[in-house]
């Protein structure tokens, strides 16, 4: 099976378990790690079904801006009944090929999201690309590394090889594709790798 259909699949299901009100507070505390400021312009890529968005959209205001990009239109159908604001967009798109303009973004957002990216370091240049410059990446998870690789290698289909790389492997990555001062934090329940373009 082809991820974006495993991800069409699963979308109602991630939906459920993400809008329970423990989840909500967890996903609203969790947030605050992006220290996101008012007029900001944001994309959230992996956005699945838009759990970020009161958050995000909070936290960047009336002028600021919030792109949401899935492959998965199952996923982002479900976010845009849920959520409509002025300044919020959906785009189904794949996170290799953003369709994006240069230089628009302050903050690119990969919560939960980049395991399942295939050419991690071709995505990477595509982030880079479309920020400005000194904007910020973050690859962030409710678990760390180690936790999260183990519940992908648990999990059957199409998503059982999509592992985090170590750390070493992020800061090639990162490096290669021009991102600067990485910094990866990475404990029980949270993984956080920042990095500036
Ligand atoms: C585990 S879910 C996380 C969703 C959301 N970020 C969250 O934390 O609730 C991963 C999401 O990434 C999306 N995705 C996976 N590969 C993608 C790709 N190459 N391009 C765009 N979206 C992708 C899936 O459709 C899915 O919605």
């Amino acid at each position: 099976m082809h991820k974006q259909e495993f991800f069409d699949q699963i979308s109602h299901d991630w939906d459920r378990e993400h809008s329970t009100p423990e989840e909500y507070e967890r996903t609203r505390v969790f947030a605050q790690h992006f220290g996101l400021s008012k007029g900001e312009t944001v994309l959230d890529v992996g956005c699945g079904t838009g759990r970020l968005i009161p958050f995000i959209k909070d936290a960047v205001g009336e002028d600021g801006i919030l792109v949401e990009l899935d492959f998965s239109l199952e996923m982002l159908m479900i976010g845009c009944l849920k959520h409509q604001h002025d300044g919020l967009y959906f785009v189904q798109a794949d996170a290799h090929h953003l369709c994006l303009r240069d230089n628009q973004f302050s903050t690119v957002i990969c919560m939960a999201f980049f395991p399942h990216i295939s050419d991690k370091a071709y995505a990477l240049t595509e982030f880079r690309r479309i920020l400005r410059p000194g904007g910020v990446l973050f690859v962030t998870h409710q678990m760390s590394r180690e936790e999260l690789n183990q519940f992908h290698k648990e999990v059957k289909g199409p998503v059982t090889k999509d592992l985090l790389p170590d750390e070493a492997g992020m800061r090639a990555l990162f490096d290669d594709a021009g991102f600067k001062d990485l910094t990866i934090r990475d404990e029980p329940s949270l993984y956080i790798a920042r990095a500036f373009a």
